[in-house]
């Protein structure tokens, strides 16, 4: 009898955790090593937040809390809601979870049973398949070329959807593509959920805040109201706010589904860190200028990076709605041999020689479902993405 379970079988790690790891490992060699693998805004937690975890530490609010937050934080979270997307939840709707990894996480393993299908556009973010297999459901994913802009189109949609459909998750601006869907896109696609009545809808709007120019957020419960008793509208502070090592993310959706998640979360991991809630609570009620500051920050470093990789040959990057990544495609590498005799057969191939040979840590498209491309995070200074991406110029020159 096998030690590890059927299930665990069909999970892969990480991929870009395992990335971040290589480059660390070769860091700790002595190798002059640049991670542009990241999923990290570089920016230390806004003061106020801060202030607020050392006051709940001062305070003794150092206890367990309700399993799926507290009554502050969960108020915070409606008015967020109410005052950003113009969407009516009552704390009975909330729940904070882990991180919106564990939200997501949370919602799969209360809902689906084995058959069903979870769509999935893909390039997607790397931890939805594996979650939906570690629930027992079936990822049904659809590629989404950069032709589309990395968009799901509505027939795409509805040729994907079957009776056995129970969820379609939907992530704009997206990890790792940083596309992000306008309203008339977005109700195309709405339209044709409002014709499935099974589907249920899981949007992870995780770089709602991170969008650029005129790009204009929104979310599916908001741009098709008759949508609002089958989505789950997953958040949290991580992205938004500098916060991804405290830990806090969440939903609000209809009841039943919340009450659900919040069973699943009584038996694993019960309160996210009440300090963090804490934290989390100011994030949302108090002031947002850190917000304006990051975006106008990550655009500037947006275009730097979009110019200097589409001076690369082989590499066409196209200009990104929002969070703080590129996926620019290399059609043109592959079948090619780098400059120490590295054959170029796939992504993978170009995103560990460009690691061997420059030192640059990137993600390989396969990673995310769809490939010949890679990622490129670019939470990192100036100075760094210029010297990173001069790299890869040098080694896309090199290819032969
Ligand atoms: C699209 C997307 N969803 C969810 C998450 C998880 O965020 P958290 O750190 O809050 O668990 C991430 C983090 O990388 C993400 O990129």
């Amino acid at each position: 009898m096998p030690f590890l379970s059927d299930t665990l079988a069909r999970v892969k790690p990480s991929p870009t955790i395992a990335i971040s790891n290589k480059a660390r490992d070769l860091a700790e060699q002595g190798r002059d090593i640049i991670a542009l693998s990241a999923g990290e805004p570089d920016f230390d937690t806004p003061q106020n937040i801060k202030d607020a975890a050392k006051r709940a530490i001062d305070e003794g609010k150092t206890k367990y809390t309700n399993v799926d937050g507290t009554p502050q934080l969960k108020a915070a979270i409606c008015a967020k809601f109410k005052r950003e997307n113009g969407l009516d939840y009552k704390p009975s709707q909330v729940t904070v979870g882990t991180g919106g990894k564990q939200i997501l996480y949370n919602a799969l393993m209360a809902t689906l049973n084995p058959g069903d299908e979870v769509i999935i556009p893909a390039p997607y973010w790397v931890s939805y398949p594996d979650m939906v297999y570690l629930a027992g459901g079936t990822p049904v994913p659809v590629e989404c070329p950069a032709q589309t802009g990395y968009k799901l189109t509505p027939e795409q949609l509805e040729a994907a959807i079957t009776p056995n459909t129970k969820w379609f998750i939907f992530n704009s601006p997206s990890n790792p593509t940083g596309a992000g869907y306008t309203r008339d896109e977005l109700k195309a696609l709405t339209d044709v959920l409002m014709r499935h009545p099974q589907v249920w809808v899981m949007t992870d709007d995780m770089y709602e805040h991170l969008v650029f120019d005129d790009f204009e957020f929104c979310t599916p419960a908001q741009v098709e109201p008759g949508l609002y008793d089958r989505t789950l509208t997953c958040n949290g502070v991580s992205k938004a706010y500098a916060m991804t090592g405290w830990r806090i993310g969440y939903a609000a959706g209809p009841e039943v589904l919340i009450k659900a998640m919040s069973k699943v979360q009584s038996q694993s991991t019960s309160n996210p860190s009440s300090i963090s809630q804490w934290a989390a609570t100011e994030a949302l009620n108090g002031p947002q200028d850190y917000i304006v500051e990051s975006r106008k920050e990550f655009q500037r470093r947006r275009d730097l990076v979009v110019k200097m990789l589409n001076e690369a040959p082989g590499v066409r990057c196209p200009v990104p709605e929002g969070a703080f990544y590129v996926y620019p495609t290399i059609g043109d590498c592959i079948g090619k041999t780098s400059a120490t005799g590295i054959s170029i057969a796939n992504d993978e191939d170009f995103a560990n020689a460009l690691l061997e040979e420059t030192g640059v840590a990137v993600v390989f498209g396969a990673a995310f479902g769809l490939s010949p491309a890679f990622r490129v995070s670019y939470a990192t200074s100036d100075e760094v993405l210029v010297d990173a991406c001069t790299r890869i110029q040098t080694f896309c020159k090199g290819l032969k």
